[in-house]
């Protein structure tokens, strides 16, 4: 599994801001065509890919397209399928039809331009109620599709509400997307922009909650919110001595029969282990990378 804890958003046409977010500690860059680009500036954005794409970087380099509804999809993918770019993230992403016509489309520019056949993944970003209800078959439309992606500001919009601090209106949402990624047997979701970028203990309140109910990351518009957010999503000091005492203890019980026990006061299982192993490979991937 791949490990996007942290996905940073940047307007195409900010070349400062770009170059700024390609080395910063994220673990995606997303440069975004759609609502960070007025509509005077769309062409320019995309002129602005190729230089973005010799500027040096760290993380992976994502592009978001608007969605497929709009005039610009055509001349947005015609510029962001090309060499380089790990992925491209579909603005207002509504059914599975879309998708498949989008993956089909990028499919003969692969093939035009010499590069493998989904080479570049797909992100759909779920933003309204119609893509909520359609999220399992947009998750299932195409091998491209690797994790989705949620848009909040967007989506409360739709569903006639605001974004509270709590995140009581994004519940429903958020527990679907989990689910329907993990049915559909793609990665876990990223969770939606946080736009108070100066409130950093709501940030790290609302990370803490997605993290529990599942998902892998966050995306981020401002360079503050990256450490606080890389934190949230890494296992913890704690959590790294607790995996590997439950795995040498599990690990030296079964081979001797025994697959339930106790370790202070708790009961330790196959699952428990499996999740300390999970623990435990996330940070040698963290490790790797830094
Ligand atoms: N990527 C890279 N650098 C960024 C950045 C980003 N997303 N957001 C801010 N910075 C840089 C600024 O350029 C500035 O750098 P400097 O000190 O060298 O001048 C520094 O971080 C501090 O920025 P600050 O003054 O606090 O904010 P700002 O007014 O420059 O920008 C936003 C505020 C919201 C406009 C900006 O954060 C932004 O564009 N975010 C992304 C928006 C986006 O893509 N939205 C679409 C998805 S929802
Ligand atoms: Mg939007």
């Amino acid at each position: 599994m791949s490990l996007y804890r942290t996905m940073l958003f940047c307007p195409a046409n900010d070349l400062r801001k770009v170059g700024k977010a390609l080395m910063l500690d994220v673990d995606g860059v997303v440069l975004d065509l759609e609502d960070a680009v007025a509509l005077s500036e769309k062409a320019n954005a995309r002129n602005a890919l190729k230089d973005a794409l010799a500027l040096p970087r760290k993380g992976d380099f994502f592009i978001r397209v608007n969605s497929a509804q709009t005039d610009f999809i055509l001349s947005d993918l015609l510029a962001a399928v090309t060499d380089g770019v790990k992925g491209l993230v579909l603005a207002k992403s509504e059914t599975a039809e879309e998708i498949r016509q989008v993956d089909w489309l990028m499919g003969k520019i692969e093939k035009e331009r010499g590069l493998p056949l989904e080479s570049l993944e797909l992100i759909p970003f779920i933003e309204s109620a119609n893509a909520i209800i359609n999220a399992y078959a947009i998750a299932s439309a195409c091998p491209r599709v690797s994790r989705m992606f949620l848009g909040g500001v967007d989506y409360v919009l739709d569903i006639g509400t605001n974004f509270s601090k709590g995140g009581t209106e994004l519940f429903y949402a958020r527990a679907q997307l989990v689910v329907a990624s993990r049915s559909a047997g793609i990665e876990p979701p990223i969770d939606t922009v946080y736009p108070d970028f100066k409130d950093i203990e709501g940030l790290i309140a609302d990370a803490k909650s997605v993290r529990q109910m599942g998902f892998q990351g966050k995306l981020a518009i401002h360079p503050g919110q990256i450490g606080p957010l890389n934190e949230v999503f890494s296992p913890t000091p704690d959590e790294i001595s607790w995996a590997k005492k439950i795995v040498a203890v599990f690990d030296e019980s079964e081979a001797r029969g025994q697959a339930v026990f106790q370790v202070d006061g708790k009961m330790i299982e196959y699952p428990i282990a499996n999740r300390a192993r999970r623990i435990l490979a996330l940070s040698e991937q963290i490790a790797k990378k830094s």
